[in-house]
C-alpha cells in the first residue's frame, strides 16, 4: 500500500482531552469476506474509527481488515460492545479477552455495555470494565442505549466516555446532547443515515444541492457538526464508503442546521 493512501482528513471531537474521529465505520450485518474488505477499504479511504460488537459475530473479520489495511492500529479508534449476557464480572473479563484475541489487538479503545440489562447491577459490570482499564486492555469505557438517568447512575462506578444511541434527522436526542456536553462524553450516533431513509428526503436533498452533496452526506455532516457527536454509518459498497467519508470539505450554516433539526419535530 502507498504511504499516501494512509493519510486521513477526518475531523475529530475532543472528549476528556482526547481526540476521537467524528466519523467511523459501523459494521453491524457485515460478515465474512465482505466485512474484511469493507474495513480494509474504509481504512484506506481515511476512516480511523471502527465500531463492532460481540453480538455482531464479526470481531475476527474486523481484526483481519485492520491487519490487512497496513494502517497503524495506534491510529485507529476501535470500539466493541459487551453482549448483554456477558455483564457478570467474570463474563466481562473472559469475553473481553476473547474480543481482544479476535480483534488481534492488545487493547480496545472503547468498550461499551451494549444495552441496559437490569438483571446485573451496573456496579458489577462497570467495576469489571474498570479493572480491564487498570490492566490497560481497555482504554475507555461507556454505555449504549442508555437514557440520561442511567448514564448518571453508570457514572457513579466508572468514567463514562461514550453513550452510543440511535440519532439521525428523524430521531431527536436533545436531553442526551445536553448531558454529553455537560459530562463531556461522546454521543455516538448509530443508524445515522436512518438505514437509508434520508436518501429521498426533499429538505436534505435541497440543502445538498447548494453544496454539491447528497442527502446522506448532509445528514452525516449535520451530525458531526454538533458538539460531542460522532456518526458511524454502516456501508458495504465502495461507493457508499467513499461518499460517506466525503463530508470534510463543506459546512452547514446555522440556518441549514436548524432546517434539519426541524425534521425531528
Ligand atoms: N449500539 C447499538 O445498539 C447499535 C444499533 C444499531 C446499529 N449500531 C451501529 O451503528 C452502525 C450503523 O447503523 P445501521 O447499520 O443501523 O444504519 P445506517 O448506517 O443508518 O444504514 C446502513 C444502511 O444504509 C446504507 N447506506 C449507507 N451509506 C449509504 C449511502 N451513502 N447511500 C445509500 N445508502 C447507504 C447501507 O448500505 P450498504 O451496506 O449496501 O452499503 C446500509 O443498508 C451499525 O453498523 C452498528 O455498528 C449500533
Amino acid at each position: 500500500m502507498f504511504q499516501e493512501e494512509r493519510k486521513t482528513n477526518v475531523e475529530y471531537q475532543t472528549i476528556k482531552g482526547e481526540k476521537v474521529p467524528s466519523l467511523g465505520l459501523g459494521t453491524w450485518r457485515l460478515s465474512g469476506q465482505e466485512c474484511v474488505k469493507a474495513v480494509e477499504r474504509a481504512l484506506a479511504l481515511g476512516y480511523r474509527h471502527v465500531d463492532t460488537a460481540q453480538m455482531y459475530a464479526n470481531e475476527g473479520e474486523v481484526g483481519r481488515g485492520i491487519r490487512n489495511s497496513g494502517v497503524d492500529p495506534e491510529e485507529i479508534f476501535l470500539v466493541t460492545k459487551l453482549r448483554t449476557s456477558n455483564f457478570s464480572h467474570d463474563d466481562v473479563v473472559r469475553s473481553t479477552r476473547e474480543s481482544l484475541k479476535k480483534l488481534q489487538t492488545e487493547y480496545i479503545d472503547l468498550l461499551l455495555m451494549h444495552w441496559p440489562n437490569p438483571s446485573v447491577p451496573l456496579e458489577e459490570t462497570l467495576g469489571a470494565m474498570a479493572e480491564l482499564q487498570e490492566e490497560e486492555s481497555v482504554k475507555h469505557v461507556g454505555v449504549s442505549n442508555f437514557p440520561p438517568s442511567m448514564v448518571e447512575d453508570a457514572a457513579r462506578y466508572a468514567t463514562i466516555f461514550c453513550n452510543q444511541v440511535e440519532y439521525h434527522p428523524y430521531r431527536a436526542q436533545d436531553e442526551l446532547l445536553d448531558q454529553a456536553k455537560e459530562m463531556d462524553y461522546l454521543l455516538t450516533a448509530y443508524s445515522p443515515v436512518a438505514k437509508g431513509r434520508v436518501l429521498n428526503d426533499a429538505t436534505l436533498q435541497e440543502i445538498g444541492k447548494t453544496h454539491g452533496k447528497t442527502s446522506a452526506q448532509v445528514a452525516l455532516r449535520w451530525l458531526i457538526q454538533q458538539e460531542k457527536v460522532a456518526a458511524i454509518p454502516k456501508a458495504a459498497s465502495d461507493d457508499h464508503l467513499r461518499s460517506n467519508f466525503d463530508i470534510f470539505d463543506f459546512e452547514l450554516n446555522d440556518e441549514e442546521m436548524d432546517r434539519v433539526f426541524i425534521l425531528q419535530l
